[in-house]
């Protein structure tokens, strides 16, 4: 057997579980409870959420479905998959191996964040992330910057994580954490809605709703759109696990007598249900607590870390229940960072035949290594910028915006013109009797998702131009 197209052996990750479980373990995770609602913030709140939900039903639908589609066809991992359905296109699973070999890293710094966060909410000290810190030239900063602008608690708190998710990979537990998360993840959707409907009780909440729930089409241009479309679907990958081999590795798993669509849809509907309701939480609590000065959406990546404790501060039980959210927003955020550490797990074994152990060895010293630079970046590196963006940054850009719409517009090519869509509807046909969304997904491979992302891709240098 070749030694690219040998079944990795997996510890039963997906396997026994259920799949839709497995992948909206994967899917709901920081990317719908910290990334959506700062993009959203920045990028005009309803105009956003409006583009966003329109991909997400059309191009996010499909992406995932051709992927989990081409896992279940091939029963392969990721490097052998794409080989599978076009000898010429094994280069496809490389790149999908190296995206999460990317991400991994940052998204354990900002694990660590939450970690902290975690911390002082369950320890009582809740208040603490609410009180402004003199920085050393006198001014007055955020908790949250003092807290990022000082390597030392970010490293500890990153390795932390690292060293949870390294754990975990090595016990196979996933099932134990799947079995969890299976109760966890509805608990974590009653509390969010719960904490949504208190925050739009507060004064002022209610315009932030507005902002958010209501697309402004005044200053409406080409530029702005083809912004907030390229933002819009970088979030879309990110947030479903699109374009990075694990949707792929899971769909092998998939029971041949499942509903593929059916599956695909309940996964992105839940995926991005919780990533709505985060906005509608966060969003309208900085309009709550800034008087209602939009300047203060423009707060980045650190927009959930500032508002959210506001929002606890304020309410009855409000320790108890930051509490609960930080365990729970944890355990999201560590079913998705085991997802992606397992599929560069995977890689490594098969590529350089080694063995689990030492594999999960390999992957920590990466994932250290990169990861300090993000926690650098913020902190003692401040001043170095690749082109002009901090570490974590330019790390989330890359993989985001850059090698995942690369490797989606190439699926888009192989499943388009070279294999056919025949390739994917026979799967998706398979014991069904219809493939509801048939016209439009052909039209979607075909032409408007390869469409979108050339517009991704050239984005960024029009608007420096
Ligand atoms: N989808 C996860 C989230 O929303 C992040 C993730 C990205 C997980 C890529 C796996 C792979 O947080």
């Amino acid at each position: 057997m070749d030694k690219n197209t040998k079944p990795v052996e997996r510890k039963g990750f997906g396997s026994r579980i259920g799949f839709i479980l497995a992948a909206a373990g994967s899917a709901v995770g920081l990317g719908n409870i910290w990334r959506f609602p700062y993009l959203a913030a920045k990028y005009g709140g309803g105009f956003f959420l409006l583009i966003y939900l329109i991909l997400a039903v059309t191009f996010g639908f499909t992406l995932m479905l051709t992927e989990v589609a081409i896992g279940r066809r091939t029963g392969k991992s990721v490097l052998g998959a794409y080989r599978a359905v076009d000898k010429h296109f094994g280069f496809m699973g490389w790149m999908a191996a190296i995206i999460p070999a990317i991400i991994l890293p940052y998204y354990c710094v900002i694990g660590g964040w939450v970690l902290k966060y975690m911390t002082l909410f369950v320890t009582g000290q809740g208040t603490v992330a609410n009180q402004p810190v003199a920085s050393a030239d006198g001014s007055s900063i955020t908790f949250f910057e003092s807290l990022i602008g000082n390597s030392a608690t970010p490293t500890l708190f990153f390795i932390i994580y690292v060293v949870l998710n390294a754990v975990v990979i090595l016990l196979g537990v996933q099932k134990g954490i799947e079995k969890v998360s299976k109760i966890l993840m509805p608990v974590l959707f009653i509390l969010i809605v719960g904490i949504a409907i208190y925050t739009l009780t507060l004064p002022g909440a209610l315009d932030g709703a507005a902002y958010y729930l209501l697309p402004n089409f005044e200053d409406f241009s080409a530029e702005k759109l083809f912004k907030t479309v390229a933002a819009a679907s970088s979030q879309l990958f990110y947030s479903m696990s699109i374009a990075m081999g694990i949707l792929v590795t899971y769909g092998s798993y998939m029971r041949k007598e499942d509903s593929l669509e059916g599956s695909v849809r309940k996964i992105e509907i839940f995926d991005t249900a919780v990533a709505f309701l985060a906005g509608l939480i966060i969003i309208p609590s900085v309009f709550a607590f800034s008087g209602g000065d939009a300047a203060s959406l423009n707060k980045g990546p650190g927009l959930m870390f500032i508002s959210l404790p506001q929002v606890f501060e304020s309410m009855p039980l409000g320790d108890f229940i930051g509490a609960a959210f930080f365990i729970l927003v944890s355990l999201a955020a560590l079913t998705s960072s085991i997802s992606l550490m397992e599929t560069v797990v995977a890689a490594v074994m098969e590529k350089f035949r080694l063995s689990r152990v030492k594999a999960v060895i390999v992957v920590i010293v990466i994932t250290l290594m990169l990861g300090m630079l993000s926690v650098l970046g913020y902190a003692d590196w401040s001043e170095v910028k690749i082109f002009g963006m901090q570490f974590l940054d330019f790390f989330d850009f890359i993989t985001n915006s850059v090698m995942m719409p690369i490797l989606a517009l190439l699926t888009c090519v192989l499943i388009g013109y070279i294999v056919k869509t025949k390739y994917i509807e026979e799967e998706v046909l398979y014991g069904e009797r219809k493939f509801g969304a048939r016209a439009l997904y052909r039209i979607m491979i075909m032409y408007v998702c390869p469409v979108c992302m050339a517009m991704i891709l050239v984005t960024p240098f029009i608007t420096e131009i």
